[in-house]
């Protein structure tokens, strides 16, 4: 074996036997530093015969070669394993680095004021979800249990599925610019999430059973049981031979679960476009708070023979033909249903980011 083979086999079992970055730099500065020892063979070429010197000169090449190769893979994974410890001694389950005694107000930022006086991380606040959000789980819960899916739709909306589908005519009291908000392209911010009726029947055949929460806008003035900015759940059934008595099943069975078994239910005829029968649904409890008072909770009924129309329109198909297919329809207020179920007496309080109202949720 000639000595630069030798020498590169050294080196090489020297890189694998290093453990960090330091000994790694130790054996390249060993082998392959100025004054190195495969470098010096580098400098002894010059001494060599003709014949020598292209033998040594490829065995140098190849011995430089294989030890930066060497060099580079192993300090790659040295470099990794340090990582990976590092991360591996992090416990992401341990609470903040503050002492016991918890949150104390707002402080707002309390910045890196000077580093001798730098004393931990503020206090990590163990995080809460917001009444409308349980609220809302609770309720996909529900109709899950009954069989219904989640869809969703866009909250910019255009005219046809918020009204034109919804058979709900151009005249129409809603579509008053003085109740919608329209954008200046002629698209307004959905004013109840009933468009996702019509943005799940074009897409899916029926029958479906679907609900669909979400946000909805209208222009009413902000003060304690009105906000412009408010949640629904849509619900849609749409199948053979559903009926008025598979609606008041539906909705008595969630309200009960809701609000519990001491809750009665009423339905009382109503008006919608896009309904009919239409109905609204009114619920009071013993063991809520207001009592014996009837409370709207949201608007049903059975859908419009014209919306089916308007869908197969828009789909080219009889996909929901108004003779073979019924379905029904509901809407529900989720910012009421939260205030009765919570107690909550200001709408306000939901978008105002409140810590002391939101932390007696957590
Ligand atoms: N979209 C109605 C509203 O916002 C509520 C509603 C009524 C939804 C009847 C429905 C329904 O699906 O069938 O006032």
């Amino acid at each position: 074996m000639h000595p630069l083979e030798q020498l590169r086999d050294d080196a090489l079992r020297e890189i694998e036997a290093a453990r960090d970055e330091k000994s790694l730099e130790g054996v390249r500065v060993k082998y392959l530093g100025k004054s190195g020892s495969i470098s010096e063979w580098g400098e002894r070429m010059k001494t060599l015969g003709k014949e020598e010197r292209p033998v040594v000169g490829k065995l140098l090449n190849q011995a430089r070669n294989a030890v930066t190769t060497a060099l580079d893979r192993r300090g790659e994974k040295v470099r990794e394993q340090k990582e990976s410890q590092a991360v591996a001694t992090i416990d992401v389950s341990l609470p903040g680095a503050s002492g016991p005694s918890g949150y104390s107000g707002y402080s707002g930022y309390t910045g890196y004021s000077s580093l001798s006086g730098y004393s931990g991380y503020a206090a990590l606040e163990r995080g809460s979800l917001h009444p409308l959000t349980q609220m809302l789980e609770r309720s996909i819960e529900i109709f899950r249990r009954m069989g219904f899916a989640l869809a969703e739709g866009p909250d910019i909306e255009d005219e046809w599925h918020c009204f034109d589908a919804l058979n709900t005519p151009s005249d129409h009291p809603a579509r008053n610019e003085q109740d919608t908000f329209y954008l200046t392209d002629g698209r307004l911010l959905r004013t109840h999430t009933s468009t996702v009726q019509i943005r799940t029947m074009e897409s899916a055949s029926p029958p479906i059973r679907v609900i669909a929460p979400g946000a909805a806008y209208r222009r009413d003035e902000l003060d304690a049981t009105h906000s412009p900015h408010f949640h629904q759940i849509e619900g849609l059934y749409v199948d053979e031979n559903v009926s008025v008595a598979d609606l008041k099943g539906a909705l008595e069975f969630f309200m009960l679960e809701l609000f519990g078994p001491e809750t009665a239910v009423q339905f009382r005829p109503h008006y919608f476009p896009f309904t009919e029968p239409s109905l609204e649904v009114y619920v009071r409890s013993k063991a809520l708070k207001g009592g014996e008072q009837w409370i709207e909770v949201a608007g049903c009924g059975m859908v419009h023979p014209a919306v089916f129309e308007a869908v197969n329109k828009a789909r080219g198909d009889n996909a929901y033909d108004p003779e073979k297919w019924s379905g029904y329809a509901f809407g529900l207020g989720m910012d009421r249903l939260a205030m009765i179920l919570f107690e909550i007496p200001d709408i306000r309080l939901f978008s105002q980011n409140d810590l002391r109202f939101l932390k007696q949720f957590a």
